[in-house]
């Protein structure tokens, strides 16, 4: 096995007083890990400040490493679904990731999503701290493993804690779901199905304990 490359981390291209837009101006400067080599370019977080929701992802993919924008590609379409499905609007809610750049395996003319290691996670989460500290939500959604454990660390399971809400001091509400990538990546229409109504279903929580506050 290689030797753990040492990532230097984002920290040091945050700006000293930062607002969303500031942020996101020297986050298409940096240069944290090694994955703003081959990437197109930063695909920074989503939405207003006033956001009652974040919602977290774990990197952009294809579509959004060439847009430049969070969820824009199949993903982020389920994602879409289901939000309108509870209720919720996009334009509420602020959407990021865990990564800001895209990670890929070339397959000939595919670029083939890679998982990031714990240590471009790590690399990254500067960025997402400071949206949080930013945006300040009622609600902070992590969808996926990546994100969750990358929020609330490795222990974490989402498959045991999906859908309720978790200890954080990061929002009022914390809380866990899969990644609407999962349930494209289902092996038949029923499942398909299932899966979605699951991620729905969670949702329907996070609005019911959203508009209980
Ligand atoms: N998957 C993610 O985790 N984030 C995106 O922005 C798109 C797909
Ligand atoms: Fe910086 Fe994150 Fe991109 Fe790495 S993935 S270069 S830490 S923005």
């Amino acid at each position: 096995m290689a030797a753990r490359q040492q990532e230097p981390g984002a920290e040091a291209f945050l700006p000293e007083k930062h607002d969303l837009a500031s942020l996101r101006r020297a986050s298409a400067e940096c240069q944290g890990c090694s994955l703003y080599v081959h990437a197109t370019q930063t695909v920074f977080g989503e939405g207003t400040v006033k956001a009652r929701v974040v919602f977290v992802g774990e990197q952009p993919g294809d579509k959004e490493d060439r847009a430049g924008r969070p969820f824009v590609g199949p993903a982020g379409h389920v994602f879409d679904k289901a939000l309108e499905a509870v209720g919720l609007d996009r334009s509420d809610a602020y959407v990021t990731n865990a990564v800001k750049h895209f990670k890929f395996e070339e397959r000939g003319k595919a670029r083939l999503h890679k998982r990031p290691r714990p240590g471009e996670i790590r690399a990254c989460r500067p960025w997402l701290m400071a949206e949080l500290q930013t945006v300040q939500p009622r609600a902070l959604v992590l969808l996926g493993a990546t994100a969750a454990q990358a929020v609330l660390g490795a222990e974490f399971r989402v498959t045991r804690d999906r859908g309720r809400p978790v200890p954080s001091e990061l929002a009022p509400i914390v809380m866990a779901t899969v990644h609407p990538a999962s349930i494209l990546r289902a092996a038949d229409d029923a499942e398909r199905e299932r899966a979605f109504a699951e991620f729905v279903a969670d949702l329907r929580s996070l609005k019911r304990l959203l508009d209980a506050e």
